[in-house]
């Protein structure tokens, strides 16, 4: 008994105090103002969920700063649509859409042998597709939806873009990753040896520990990166609460409890998308990494986030979870 209340009340607690202080400080706080960013003419970025919500919003402002944007999703009608509408209204940027589903190793690989096989650079690369709070489920490949999409999904697909965002950046203009993190990681806890929840499943904490998961992720690929010599930064990114489809999985208590505040104290999708934007363009970010941002400011993250040998760890398991021999 205790251990299911362990296991599944008190992440559900922890995220919605989390959600709670968000509010809070977005009641009393103004949301945060892009600065004037540099004409991004010529370069090349991925945007991960670009359909809707703040991917959208993220894809729309690159491309409109000069971008050619590739938005990455696993809606096609609405994703070409999407692409569609940017492009008819951005004169220098361009869109274009390209299949991926961030659940499927499988897709992930073809997204990025299809990319590379086009022999462009690649400057920016926006990790932002997500889902949240969904009952218990697996991907073709035995994951946990949460852990899968949120995280492990970019992790591959980050990994195998490497070679390009490596040789498209330089110094004094690097190639950036941003990864869409949530205020939702201070609640996480990596479950190492039960990654896919399967113990004793809480949607909660499914979406808390793919968010931290992210942050880690974050912290360790710099180091690398760094320690490389290679011209890539890497950041996470938290846009606050953000009226979007993601609350679509709520409680019907919730959703509705949900409606009227998120009128009033919720940003919108353009709003929540500044952070990522301000992360891939912005002058101020050139050449710097490991920042956890929210509202237009470096954070600190959860402690355990800052954990090397909880980072080293995750790192080794995720690429044998993906094949990938890098460990
Ligand atoms: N809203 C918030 O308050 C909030 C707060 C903190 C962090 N975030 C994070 O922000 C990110 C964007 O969320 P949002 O709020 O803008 O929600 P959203 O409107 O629901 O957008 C989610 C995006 O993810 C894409 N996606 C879902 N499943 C996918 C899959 N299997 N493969 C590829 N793409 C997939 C969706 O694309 P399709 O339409 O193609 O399925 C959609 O474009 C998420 O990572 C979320 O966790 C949101």
């Amino acid at each position: 008994m205790l251990t299911v209340l362990q296991a599944v009340l008190l992440p559900l607690l922890r995220l919605y105090l989390c959600g709670i202080r968000v509010l809070i400080y977005q009641m009393f706080n103004k949301s945060f103002t892009l600065p004037v960013l540099p004409k991004q003419n010529g370069r090349v970025a991925i945007v991960t969920g670009g359909t809707r919500g703040m991917g959208y919003e993220t894809a729309r402002h690159l491309a409109r700063l000069g971008m050619r944007v590739i938005i990455a999703g696993n809606e096609r009608e609405e994703g070409k649509a999407a692409a569609r509408t940017i492009q008819a209204e951005c004169r220098e940027g361009k869109a274009e859409f390209m299949f991926l589903d961030l659940t499927s190793q499988k897709s992930v690989r073809h997204f990025a042998e299809t990319f590379k096989s086009r022999g462009l650079p690649l400057h920016v690369l926006v990790n932002n597709a997500g889902t949240m709070l969904v009952p218990e489920r697996q991907t073709e490949d035995g994951f946990e939806f949460h852990f899968a999409l949120n995280y492990l999904g970019h992790f591959l697909l980050t990994n195998l873009l490497l070679d390009v965002l490596k040789r498209s950046g330089r110094a004094g203009c690097c190639s950036r990753i941003v990864n869409m993190s949530s205020a939702t990681h201070y609640a996480g806890v990596i479950h190492m040896d039960d990654l896919n929840r399967r113990a004793c499943y809480s949607s909660h904490g499914a979406y808390a520990q793919s968010k931290l998961a992210l942050v880690l992720f974050t912290y360790y690929l710099q180091e690398q990166m760094t320690a490389s010599g290679s011209s890539v930064i890497v950041n996470a990114v938290d846009p606050g609460m953000v009226d979007t489809a993601l609350y679509d999985n709520l409680w019907s208590l919730a959703r509705a409890l949900k409606k009227p505040f998120a009128k009033i104290l919720f940003r919108t999708p353009a709003e929540g998308a500044a952070i990522t934007v301000y992360a891939a363009a912005a002058s101020e970010m050139e050449g710097v990494g490991s920042c956890y941002l929210y509202n237009g400011q470096k954070r600190q993250s959860a402690s355990a986030s800052y954990d090397t040998e909880l980072q080293a760890d995750l790192w080794k398991k995720s690429c044998q979870l993906t094949g990938l021999h890098k460990a």
